[in-house]
């Protein structure tokens, strides 16, 4: 349990050395009396430079010959190579075939390369032939999360919560478009003009999404999120400072007494993550059902069933969407139904299902805070189109969620819970909710890292005679709003 109950540190003072107060500076001699222009700081902050890698000259003149190179030996490889046995073959054969097709072509071309030169391109021509190229090595990567390509010359990385631009390049668009169409025909789908994006799985669990021309401008866009096989836990995220132990308590006793759970923020804020360390809390005895469109989801418990929704072929045909599956999922005898991310129709079955015996569930929502997800689920009510008085709709929402929490990646690129809000019910004609604990801004350091703590908001939980009843007796100091030190 959260049993050890840390103070946060005290916020440190800026040493930065103060513009001297314009109305207590002593005037110079040859001012007279006129007033002194105090030293004026610009009212606008320079702006960031733009993210880059500057290669030296040589080095790019390198490295383009030695893409030309490498198709040249590409394409000797695709003559010479037996690609019905590539399946079969293993690395070190695989390699060892690549170096020696590879050195002949290279003694043909009169073209002689250093012995660091010589492995690079055989691990490339290694990636080319069995995985995806140039993205290859950013998927082993371990510290990457997220992969985005803008065009065959353009790929950022998300690396500890931030975009950085690498200098890995594509050879030109038709290269680009290969390691696409590798891709999809891996997991049965098509992209090309007529069809042009596409949304998969990867075979290791990554969430792959491209865009290709004339949709996409400049060139194919890709986005990958690498799929984590340990997905950050409760303690990790404590650890890393995404909440705090209090929060961590109160969210234990919160799923474990079956409250019904939105995680609310924008995208990639952490929303699938903490769902993922959320549903830890989940008793191990219990059915738990989980349906999403890109399965990442990876439940301890024992007892789960997993769905996947299906888009439609190419005909428009075949498609089995979340609602489907909910659907079915609640004949299915769930105790707990998990929804990915809430985006459209399958709303309304998701609130049926948490007003009707299924509490417990819990799912993410696109939102920037409690107040704006529960019009984002009004909206979603409204366009699956359904007709029913705003307040009736309210009325559902209501009592169907307990619990929002907002997540949020904020400027510095750390994710954090920066708000835990309980619905209360309906004032009139309003869903009344009160915040429980929150993330307080203090400010920021010199390094543009931000400054600041949990705390709660001192308000008493509206759930505290449930938690009581289910034998989670909260200590009342986790309700008690830290100060700023
Ligand atoms: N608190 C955290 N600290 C560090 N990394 C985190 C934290 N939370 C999430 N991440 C990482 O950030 C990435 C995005 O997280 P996640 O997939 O949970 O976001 P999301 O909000 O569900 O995104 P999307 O909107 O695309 O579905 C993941 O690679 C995850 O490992
Ligand atoms: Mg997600």
């Amino acid at each position: 349990m959260f049993s050890k109950y840390k103070k946060t540190a005290p916020a440190p003072k800026s040493n930065a050395p103060r513009s001297p107060d314009p109305d207590t500076a002593a005037p110079t001699e040859a001012e007279g009396d006129a007033k002194p222009e105090a030293p004026r700081k610009p009212l606008m902050r320079a702006n960031p430079k733009p993210a880059q890698v500057a290669p030296k000259d040589k080095e790019v003149k390198r490295k383009e010959k030695l893409g030309e190179i490498k198709l040249e030996l590409h394409k000797a490889l695709l003559d010479n190579l037996n690609l019905a046995a590539l399946d079969q073959a293993s690395e070190k054969d695989l390699k060892a075939e690549i170096t020696a097709i590879a050195t002949e072509a290279l003694e043909d071309m009169g073209v002689v390369l250093n012995r660091e030169e010589r492995t690079t391109l055989t691990q490339e021509l290694y990636f080319e032939v069995k995985g995806l190229g140039p993205l290859e090595t950013l998927l082993q990567d371990d510290e990457v999360n997220d992969i985005l390509v803008n065009g065959p010359k353009q790929i950022f990385v998300e690396r500890g919560g931030r975009l950085e631009l690498t200098d890995v390049t594509f050879k030109d668009e038709r290269h680009l478009l290969r390691i696409i169409d590798k891709i999809v025909s891996a997991v049965g789908r098509r992209v090309d003009e007529s069809n042009p994006y596409v949304d998969a799985r990867l075979s290791d669990g990554s969430r792959f999404n491209a865009m290709v021309p004339p949709i996409a401008v400049d060139g194919s866009l890709v986005s990958i999120r690498k799929f984590t096989q340990d997905k950050l836990g409760i303690e990790d995220l404590v650890n890393f400072g995404a909440f705090s132990e209090e929060m961590a308590a109160y969210l234990q006793a919160a799923v474990s007494t079956r409250l019904n759970v939105i995680v609310s923020g924008g995208t990639g804020s952490g929303k699938t993550t903490s769902l993922n360390a959320l549903s830890s809390f989940i008793d191990d005895a219990e059915r738990i059902l989980t349906i999403e469109d890109t399965a990442e989801l990876q439940l301890q418990q024992t007892h789960v069933g997993r769905m996947e929704s299906r888009p439609p072929n190419v005909e428009g045909k075949g498609g089995v969407s979340q609602r489907d599956c909910l659907k079915n999922a609640l004949r299915m005898r769930p105790d707990r139904i998990i929804v990915g991310e809430t985006r459209g129709e399958e709303v309304i079955d998701m609130l049926q299902a948490m007003n009707t015996g299924h509490d417990g569930s819990m799912t993410t929502i696109h939102a920037n805070n409690a107040r704006d997800a529960i019009s984002r689920l009004e909206n979603m009510v409204a366009m699956a189109g359904i007709e029913m008085p705003l307040k009736a709709v309210r009325s559902q929402i209501a009592s169907a969620v307990h619990l929002i929490v907002q997540v949020s990646r904020l400027q510095d690129g750390s994710r954090r819970m920066v708000s835990v809000t309980e619905v209360t019910g309906m004032e009139g004609d309003v869903i009344s909710m009160q915040e429980v604990f929150r993330y307080q801004r203090v400010g920021l350091t010199p390094e543009n890292k931000i400054i600041g703590h949990f705390t709660a908001t001192g308000v008493r939980s509206h759930f505290s005679e449930r938690f009581k009843l289910w034998g989670y007796d909260l200590p009342p100091q986790i309700f008690e709003p830290v100060a700023a030190q």
